[in-house]
């Protein structure tokens, strides 16, 4: 790895959490295969069937408090500790995995599942129980309260600070993630417009995999400590 690069953006996706016990979305038996994205991802879903919306999440939401990080996520959390450039974590996953192995330069562009967004006063709160019911929100009491997620047709988080970060990246590293999903499936090429080097670790070659410089195949719980090892030198 070059000594050059001191800028460095992951995006991380599903597949680094497969390993925890997280189903992912588009493999065989994964969630889109189970449930329509239609009707548990979108704000018209939501508004049609707000108790099937919640039972979704809240399920997803206790079984994420069941499973624990794995090797993948305790290597970024070193990388994270040790690597004294610019580094930011953006993941698409919804889990608290990268937090819970010790990452602190983590950014949520879909959301969280242990967070819950008021409708009404759009606070945020953290939230580890159930919101079928509808709860009150601590904040104004308004029994309002939905999964603090992206929803498909919804902006993600946070997207001026992704590209500030891609725009002065050096290297841009692609986590277990099918790249089927906008805008983060862009950002590949967006960093390398920007002059990063483009590295991606999948167990299979993504949809975007020709925009990479790199793809090394494998699982993310082999490739990524190897990986990091490699980066800290
Ligand atoms: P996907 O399910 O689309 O893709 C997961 C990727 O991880 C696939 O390319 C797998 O080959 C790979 N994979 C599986 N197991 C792996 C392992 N052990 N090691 C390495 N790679 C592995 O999930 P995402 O790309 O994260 O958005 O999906 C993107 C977005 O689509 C999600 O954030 C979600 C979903 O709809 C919203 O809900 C807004």
């Amino acid at each position: 790895m070059s000594d050059s690069i001191r800028n460095i953006v992951i995006l991380t996706g599903a597949g680094i959490s497969a390993e925890s016990g997280i189903d992912t979305f588009r493999d065989g038996g994964g969630l889109w295969e189970k449930h329509r994205v239609e009707d548990v991802a979108t704000p018209e879903g939501f508004a049609r069937d707000p108790a099937l919306v919640q039972r979704f999440y809240d399920a997803r939401r206790e079984a994420v408090q069941k499973v624990e990080p794995n090797a993948a996520h305790r290597a970024l959390a070193k990388l994270d500790a040790e690597w004294e450039g610019d580094l930011l974590i953006v993941t698409q996953n919804v889990d608290d995995l990268h937090e819970r192995a010790g990452a602190k330069r983590v950014l949520h562009m879909h959301g969280e599942l242990l967070s819950a967004l008021c409708a009404s006063c759009e606070q945020r709160h953290k939230w580890s129980e159930p919101l079928v019911g509808n709860p009150a929100c601590p904040g104004c009491g308004a029994e309002a309260l939905r999964p603090d997620v992206v929803w498909f047709g919804e902006m993600p988080y946070e997207m001026d600070r992704i590209y500030d970060r891609l725009r002065r990246a050096d290297l841009f590293v692609s986590i277990g993630t099918s790249g089927a999903v906008y805008p983060a499936a862009g950002f590949v090429r967006d960093a390398r417009e920007f002059g990063a080097h483009t590295l991606e670790l999948n167990l299979q070659r993504s949809e975007g995999s020709y925009w990479f410089d790199e793809t090394r195949k494998g699982r993310a719980s082999d490739l990524v400590p190897e990986w990091v090892a490699e980066i800290l030198g």
